[in-house]
């Protein structure tokens, strides 16, 4: 019963489904509700994956990772953000999103609680809850949605287990200096900080981790978005010392181990992360800028300017307030897909979240079929929720 609830209710995925439905009839959908980068993945990171498994790459590696990746990311570190990390407490995973199960269930018991800002990748929330805690939201909106420690610290309790952080976030793309990763890190719980869109920022400096300010901490990582590779299923997670064993045991009983040539593959794309982050800086910025100059003058109102990611979190204009209705008349009536506010919690509600996740000549074509969606009447029928939530 809980499992049919949950696959009505509207999602990412769900917009995500109807838009490609969509599409398949023809419909010509404007995508601005990706949640993965449409560049393709750098071309050495596919011969790499193809000399791997020309090569027999193809069997089970060690649990956690094959030793030469985890001294890969390991010299990632070292290069370019000067911390040294010891191989052993990286466990490399299909992706970030094991990655952080595996760790909410090391540290989790019945009754623990996490902290996580709102809005927020909706996923923690799923994931706390699956892992028998819960999860207890920090309101943003009054602070033009930035997280700060101090926010977070007004909702830390006795039964805090955890503080998930996120940047550059999504959806807001905001980010964090090394002062305000230290704050997190003083608070006391453990501090889980998924910098999985770092690499694709508008500046010559990667965004601080979290490891550069404490190693009692967990950094999240993937190859998903920074090196466009999210089909591939690849992440890691860096870890305290004390947690390694616990994560490990789960590790190797829930997943094995991750793909042994998409491994290979990681190897070649972390020798030039540099050149690769490099190569998205440019077109990241243009599409934002885009969307930052164009959404005000149809009356979006956009809190936070972004700085990391490809997401521009933006208030509804003036007359509108359900983000579901608007998203889903926006889809049907305009042919423009974006994530309903509230998808990424209770304080999303009046903002859409719209993702640059697509080529410059879409996102302005996107902003003139908003144009003109803005100046019609709104539709008699009054579309539903429901209809956007379909999967
Ligand atoms: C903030 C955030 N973390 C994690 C993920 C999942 O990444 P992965 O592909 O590494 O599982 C996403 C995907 O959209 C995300 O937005």
């Amino acid at each position: 019963m809980d499992g049919q609830h949950a696959a009505e209710k509207p999602s990412c995925i769900g917009v995500m489904d109807k838009a490609l439905a969509l599409d398949r009839d023809g419909g010509d959908v404007v995508h601005l509700e990706k949640g993965e980068p449409d560049f393709d993945t750098p071309p050495l990171v596919v011969e790499a994956a193809v000399d791997a498994l020309r090569n027999g790459h193809t069997r089970y590696t060690t649990s956690t990772g094959l030793l030469e990746l985890r001294e890969a990311i390991c010299g990632f570190y070292a290069r370019v953000h000067a911390v040294d990390i010891d191989p052993e407490r990286v466990i490399v995973n299909s992706g970030s999103s094991p990655a952080l199960l595996t760790v909410l269930l090391a540290v989790l018991a019945p009754g623990d609680e996490v902290v996580l800002p709102d809005p927020a990748y909706s996923s923690y929330r799923r994931l706390v809850e699956l892992a028998g805690a819960k999860p207890v939201h920090v309101p943003t909106r009054h602070y033009d949605f930035r997280y700060t420690a101090d926010a977070a610290a007004a909702v830390i309790g006795p039964a805090t287990k955890a503080i998930i952080i996120n940047f550059p976030s999504n959806p807001i793309g905001s980010t964090a200096d090394a002062n305000l990763l230290t704050e997190f890190a003083n608070l006391g719980p453990l501090v889980i900080s998924d910098e999985v869109y770092q690499g694709m920022s508008y500046t010559d400096i990667l965004d601080p981790t979290i490891l550069s300010v404490t190693a009692d901490a967990v950094a999240l990582q993937s190859f998903s978005k920074a090196y466009a590779m999210t089909g591939w299923r690849l992440g890691y997670a860096v870890l305290p010392p004390h947690l390694v064993s616990k994560v490990k045991a789960i590790h190797q009983d829930g997943f094995v181990c991750p793909n042994a040539f998409v491994q290979r593959a990681a190897i070649a794309a972390l020798a030039h992360a540099e050149e690769i982050f490099d190569g998205w800086r440019g077109p990241l910025r243009e599409r934002r800028d885009l969307l930052l100059a164009g959404l005000p003058e149809l009356g979006f109102e956009i809190p936070c300017t972004p700085d990391g990611g490809f997401y521009v979190f933006a208030k509804l204009p003036p007359g509108h307030n359900d983000s579901y209705t608007f998203a889903a008349r926006l889809l049907s009536e305009a042919r423009v897909a974006v994530v309903p506010g509230p998808e990424f919690g209770p304080d999303g509600e009046g903002y859409v979240r719209l993702s640059y996740a697509t080529p410059a000549p879409r996102i302005a074509e996107g902003l003139r079929r908003i144009g003109s969606f803005l100046t019609k009447p709104p539709s008699p029928r009054g579309e539903t929720h429901g209809q956007l939530s379909a999967r």
